[in-house]
């Protein structure tokens, strides 16, 4: 019964609004800190190819297991993946709550963004659509690492960038706005790093958030042309695997002998 007074009056018999939507901003915070900090890592391993082939192949096989196992299994990033999965189609879920639901919301939205000219509430406007973008792309790219973990190497990824650079572009520039922005609001709705002078802080706090906005938008971009020479230059044996140098050398010096 008390239930269904909550439901029609939006208040509890005691008069007490739901904790519900403070909890859901608290879950909201936690998935997209931990996707975020994911994401840097992610970055930074995705672009070990720009070392080498052999370098990026190492963390691919690390990731497999390498360490322990005696032959690598590629289900441990499936693993991974479907759990990162499911961290995203969560957080997804709490930030889909937040949009305008219909055009009348949009234009009230708009028509205030226009006026206020206000950073903070521009900010939202490109989380709102860098987020619905990631929903789709995000999803795609999270379903073939997870279904295909055994194609993460430099050529595998490589032919995948030759065929997919323009899903990966749009992906990317999505990732990093969204990622940057996310992280500077969780910063200043939590009061991390606040000084004394707030106004003071959210400004150094934006000039962080650019710089390392453009760093990983430029590793990322090196990181694609990275993939795209390495898918390039080996197109005409796409889907063949790839083996690391120190096992060539070695097979030929055993086909000399
Ligand atoms: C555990 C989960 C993940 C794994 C194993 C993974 C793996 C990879 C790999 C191997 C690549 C290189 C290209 C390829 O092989 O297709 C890549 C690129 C990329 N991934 Fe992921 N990824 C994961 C999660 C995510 C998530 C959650 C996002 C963002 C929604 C994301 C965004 C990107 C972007 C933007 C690129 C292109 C990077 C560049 O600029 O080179 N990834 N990922």
């Amino acid at each position: 019964m008390s239930d269904l007074i909550e439901g029609f009056l939006g208040k509890s018999v005691e008069g007490k609004k739901s904790r519900l939507p403070a909890k859901l901003d608290f879950v909201q915070s936690a998935t997209g800190l931990f996707l975020g900090l994911f994401m840097w890592g992610h970055m930074f391993f995705v672009s070990t190819i720009l070392i080498s082939n052999d370098a990026m192949y190492a963390v691919a096989k690390f990731f497999e297991g390498s360490m322990f196992l005696e032959e690598p299994n590629p289900g441990l990033v499936s693993i991974v993946v479907g759990f990162v999965f499911i961290v995203f189609i969560v957080h997804a879920a709490m930030g889909m709550r937040k949009l305008p639901a219909n055009f009348r919301q949009w234009q009230v939205y708009r028509t205030h963004m226009k006026m206020m000219k206000h950073d903070e509430t521009n900010m939202w406007f490109t989380q709102a659509i860098t987020g619905f973008a990631m929903f789709f792309l995000g999803s795609a790219h999270l379903f073939l690492m997870l279904t295909q973990p055994g194609t993460i190497n430099p050529y595998g990824s490589g032919d995948r960038m030759v065929t997919m650079w323009p899903f990966y572009i749009i992906l990317l520039l999505a990732v990093e706005l969204h990622g940057g922005i996310g992280l500077y609001r969780l910063c200043v709705k939590w009061g991390w790093f606040e000084g004394s002078d707030a106004k003071a802080t959210r400004k150094n706090l934006k000039k962080v958030k650019w710089a390392i906005t453009v760093f990983f938008l430029v590793l990322g971009l090196s990181t694609m042309a990275a993939y795209l020479k390495v898918g390039m230059a080996h197109s005409d044996k796409a889907g063949e695997r790839y083996t690391p140098t120190a096992i060539v050398i070695d097979m030929n010096a055993k086909v000399q002998s």
